[in-house]
């Protein structure tokens, strides 16, 4: 296993050589290790089946499914499925367009994942890639004033504006769709700031897709202090030259794998109908499971 910079990009490593079934317990602390510190780790040439990619998420963590089944792949139901394209059939697996605003992996849950892992499985010729920010390196990036105005804050998360209608959602009362969404997955509440378990940084814990409110300690919202870290963490440039934008592009055979607890991300989707496919495991690293 060889593991090297990212050569003219702000982070993230290249993994070289890592065979996903025979890697030592060392190879996979050394590479637990570079996501933490090094946020994205990028393994080339892979060759996994569904089930040996849930084995490879289960050497780094234990795999968390997803709550909403029609994500799951039928095989596999711990790996997510991302897909534009139709089975023979007619038949959709897993859900098209997903992620395309900015967000870490189960934020508006109660305990976001601690581990992603991507595996593009069809990649489209043009427009691939997924655009990152490192919500550590950006609380530090903060000006001083921004700093002290959140201490003490705390910020509420929902899926709610970006919960995506099932199929059989269609006819449905959005009222009565939006009562569930609600009933299942509450609106949570965290500090706005937490320090990294494994890093010891400070990460500021807002994304634009998730975060829909922040308030001070006497529960005043602070909508006017939120736009504020949203733009200044580059969350509202829709050019993403902000500084703090990285663009992780991906060819057949990588596999992508960051730290979600201080990484938030935003797929960038091909405007054109190109097919593209991609499978997800999750993982939480407190209990290790590696074999
Ligand atoms: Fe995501």
């Amino acid at each position: 296993m060889r593991i090297s910079p990212q050569v003219g990009r702000k982070f993230g490593v290249i993994v070289e050589d890592f065979d996903a079934e025979k890697a030592s317990e060392a190879d996979v602390a050394e590479l637990k290790k570079a996501i933490y510190t090094e946020k994205i780790a990028v393994l080339k040439n892979q060759d996994l089946s569904p089930q040996e990619f849930l084995a490879l998420g289960r050497r780094l963590g234990r795999p968390a499914e997803y709550y909403e089944p029609v994500y799951h792949h039928p095989e596999v139901k711990e790996v997510f499925v991302s897909s534009n394209v139709k089975e023979t059939d007619g038949s959709q697996i897993g859900v098209p367009k997903t992620g395309k605003f900015w967000h870490s992996d189960y934020q508006f849950m109660e305990r976001p994942f601690d581990i992603t892992l991507i595996y593009p499985q069809v990649v489209p010729s043009k427009n691939r890639g997924t655009y990152f920010i490192n919500m550590a390196t950006a609380y530090e990036n903060l000006s001083e004033e921004l700093k002290l105005a959140v201490k003490g804050l705390t910020a509420t998360h929902s899926v709610l504006r970006y919960f995506k209608i099932r199929p059989t959602d269609v006819y449905r009362p959005i009222s009565e769709i939006i009562n569930d969404v609600n009933a299942k997955t509450p609106p949570v509440t965290s500090p706005i700031t937490f320090t990294h378990p494994r890093t010891g940084e400070t990460v500021l814990y807002i994304s634009e897709g998730f975060t829909v409110s922040a308030q001070d300690a006497n529960g005043n919202s602070r909508p006017d202090l939120l736009a504020e870290l949203n733009a200044a963490t580059g969350q509202l440039d829709d050019t993403y030259q902000h500084e703090n934008i990285h663009l992780q592009t991906f060819e057949k055979g990588d596999l992508l794998l960051w730290d979600n607890r201080s990484l938030i991300h935003r797929a960038l989707h091909n405007p054109s109908p190109e097919p593209a496919v991609s499978y997800r495991v999750t993982v939480y690293d407190d209990e290790e499971t590696a074999a």
